[in-house]
């Protein structure tokens, strides 16, 4: 019955994370998945997040559905977290925000209706991107290609090779855009450089398709909309996924959203209707309790400035393991330039190291990469930095 169905060769970061579970060895070290351990190594529950879950608990009747929308006080939230309360295209109704399961549900509801809205559009990634973004646009049936991006020479932007490509891409292309914290680099557009996209958006009538799922990892939770609210300002129509996943640490309960800017409030009812048909025929609508979490945390008077310090303390936890692991690295292999570990901004940073080099760390060393060089500097603790810095300095020698 089953013998056409051939064998699942994995997914380059989920089942490496599988692996690593696995691996018997006491001093083993993860950084291969994106997610943020603390210094004990341990996935935190933010105390902001864990006062909600009291509150919502405490409140909580009877589980009926949500709307295949998601629930109005999550969805309103989350718009006045991206765009601020009072922005013009909030205060327009212009704006479509529905949850999703996970900001992996808003590109795959964004996939769908992009497919039959826009069925010539062509969408282009960046090289390298989120390993996972090329497979939920193609599962949508999206042509994908790639534009410039990382420059393996300097650890930095090829931001003239990437303006080059958008210049000459088709019109109404769609252009994935990691609106901070690039996946798996690290380097991120400045904002001077995204002030000189939009005019190259706006020419080649390109349709901007922003993944925000690191918001408060670079800069800060303002700083980080940056690129969405330029492009609101500028009065662009575009999409935009966002996740809770790592700034509320709520992985498992698949807590995001997709965002759509309209050019009137007429066009975005349609919108909302048609999205709404494609979340019925992906998963009829989402989960109710992660919803609930992130809308109490970032309503609440007393419970979201203690969210926005526990992000700050997250953020700065990674900034002092990037200098850690750049100072360990450099003493050992003075010759060796380690600057990207603290250009490179958010979980991630992409090291240069072979697919060869990181089946050594995971195989003599118990150190998990992604096999593209991708190091997670979230996994970096005190304990284990050092570590990790003699299995790298080992691999290079
Ligand atoms: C990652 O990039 O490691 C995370 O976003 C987790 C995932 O689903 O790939």
């Amino acid at each position: 019955m089953f013998q056409h169905v051939e064998a699942y060769p994995g997914d380059p970061i989920l089942s490496l994370n599988e692996a690593f579970g696995k691996d018997p060895r006491p001093n083993k070290i993860n950084l291969s998945i994106g997610i943020y351990f603390d210094d004990a190594g341990k996935i935190p529950m933010l105390p902001s997040v864990r006062a909600a879950e009291l509150k919502v608990v405490a409140e909580a009747g009877a589980r009926p559905y949500l709307p295949m929308e998601g629930a109005v006080n999550f969805r309103t939230a989350v718009q006045h977290l991206l765009f601020g309360a009072e922005h013009a295209a909030v205060k327009a109704g212009r704006i479509v925000t529905l949850q999703t399961v996970g900001s992996s549900g808003g590109l795959k509801v964004g996939g769908d209706f992009i497919h039959r809205y826009f069925p010539g559009s062509v969408m282009l990634v960046s090289d390298p991107t989120w390993d996972n973004h090329r497979a939920v646009f193609e599962g949508s049936g999206i042509t994908v290609k790639t534009y410039p991006y990382y420059d393996a020479a300097t650890g930095g932007l090829r931001f003239d090779a990437m303006l080059e490509a958008l210049k000459a891409a088709e019109k109404k292309s769609v252009v994935l855009l990691h609106a901070c914290c690039h996946n798996p680099t690290g380097v991120d557009l400045t904002q001077a450089q995204w002030q000189a996209l939009v005019p190259v958006l706006k020419e080649r009538e390109l349709i901007a398709f922003l993944d925000l799922a690191y918001q408060g990892y670079g800069d800060g939770i303002e700083e980080d909309a940056y690129a969405v609210r330029l492009l609101a300002d500028e009065g662009l129509s575009f999409f935009v996924a966002n996740s809770f996943s790592k700034s509320m640490s709520l992985y498992g309960e698949r807590c995001g959203a997709l965002s759509v800017v309209c050019p009137d409030a007429a066009q975005a009812v349609n919108v909302l209707g048609q999205m709404k048909a494609t979340i019925r025929r992906n998963y009829s609508n989402p989960p109710l309790h992660g919803g609930q979490l992130v809308a109490r945390v970032l309503t609440d008077p007393e419970l979201r400035p203690m969210w926005e310090a526990e992000v700050v303390a997250m953020r700065d936890r990674i900034q002092l393991m990037r200098r850690q692991l750049h100072d360990v690295l450099s003493a050992k292999l003075p010759g060796r330039d380690f600057s990207y570990f603290l250009t490179q901004r958010g979980m991630f940073s992409y090291t240069g190291l072979t697919a060869e080099q990181c089946d050594r760390l995971k195989d003599e060393f118990g150190v998990y990469l992604v096999r593209s060089g991708r190091m997670c500097v979230a996994g970096l603790n005190t304990g284990n930095v050092e570590a990790t810095a003699k299995a790298i300095a080992a691999v290079l020698s």
